[in-house]
């Protein structure tokens, strides 16, 4: 048993498939334009892949992480992946790393499906489990191939999702560290069903829209609340990126500059569970996170899910 229950970030790692989709590309294949998709969403690129596999892409991220973190690969004591398409039943996402990574065997490796929340549900599955573990670091994974669940004509979906994969090895420690998770079982509003001829993407998007910029700002107020920090002192906010002007509403009800917001959709689209890793990735390698910044991380999506933290970087 440990004694701390905080966690901290100590390595993170992102990867992207060579193969850039814009948004002239998809104006070619559906009754769209780059002037709707940007001015709508703030998405300019996505990447796709080609002939990668999802696993490849959690490995690429994977690694990063742990040559960021430059730990001893011994010292972890649980892997996680989260994803909405693992490439197989089984075996999980999560063993496939394990046994490409070479990464120990005495610890549990699985796959979570959170949707776009994957990644923040990840993160507070592990601390738990290492908090029972004899262990002190722990790999959590979001990694996303939804470009091959897309139905390519309907303008609605094809244009916001993008492939993506992004990692943190966190650590167990006495630094503060606050979680909000939760779910409204909803099959209407956002989903992908896994029958063969219907297993595409679906959405009502508005509606998406509506629940995702009431239920970030409430995740955030949550969270200062648990951690007993005021709105202004939080130096950074890392939301899922799924729309520009999802972000600028939680900035605005949050009454803060879009400043503290990062934004990289632009360049990715909406890469569902692997957009918060992805985020954290980029800036760590931009040198933008300093030791004690306050940080606070949202995700939102299918299920219909919501998870945040409240870290201490
Ligand atoms: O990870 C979580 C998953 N999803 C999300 O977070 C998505 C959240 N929702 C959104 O981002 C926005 O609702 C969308 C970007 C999906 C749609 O934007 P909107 O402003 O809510 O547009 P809308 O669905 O109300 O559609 C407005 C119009 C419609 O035409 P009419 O009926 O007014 O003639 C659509 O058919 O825009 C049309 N439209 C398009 N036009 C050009 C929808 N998609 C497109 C498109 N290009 N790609």
């Amino acid at each position: 048993m440990q004694n701390f229950k905080g966690i901290r970030i100590v390595g993170t790692g992102h990867y992207a498939p060579d193969n850039v989709v814009t948004n002239d590309d998809l104006s070619k294949i559906v009754d769209t334009n780059d002037e709707w998709i940007s001015s709508r969403t703030g998405i300019r690129r996505r990447h796709h892949v080609t002939t990668e596999k999802n696993q490849d892409l959690a490995v690429a991220a994977a690694k990063m992480a742990l040559e960021n973190a430059g730990i001893d690969k011994s010292e972890l004591g649980v892997c996680i992946c989260a994803t909405v398409r693992a490439d197989n039943l089984t075996p999980s996402m999560a063993c496939m790393v394990q046994s490409i990574l070479e990464l120990p065997g005495n610890m549990p490796c699985f796959d979570i499906n959170a949707a776009c929340s994957g990644f923040m549900y990840g993160i507070e599955v592990a601390r738990g489990l290492l908090m029972q573990s004899d262990k002190k670091y722990g790999l959590v994974i979001g990694s996303e191939t939804l470009s091959k669940i897309l139905d390519m004509t309907d303008r609605g979906t094809c244009i916001l999702f993008g492939d993506g994969a992004g990692a943190a090895v966190i650590e167990l420690s006495d630094n503060n560290y606050y979680s909000v998770l939760g779910s409204k079982g909803d099959d209407k509003v956002l989903q992908c069903p896994n029958e063969q001829g219907d297993r595409y993407v679906n959405m009502l998007g508005s509606d998406v829209f509506k629940f995702a910029v009431s239920t970030v700002p409430k995740t955030i107020f949550e969270l200062l609340d648990k951690a007993g920090v005021a709105v202004d002192d939080i130096d950074l906010f890392v939301c899922h990126q799924a729309n520009l002007r999802i972000i600028e509403s939680v900035a605005k009800k949050c009454k803060q500059s879009l400043d503290k917001f990062y934004v990289n959709l632009d360049e990715y689209g909406n890469t569902s569970s692997a957009s918060i890793p992805i985020a954290l990735s980029e800036l760590n390698q931009k040198g933008l996170l300093k030791p004690g910044m306050k940080i606070i991380c949202v995700g939102f999506g299918g299920g219909l899910t919501w998870g945040g933290a409240y870290i201490e970087w």
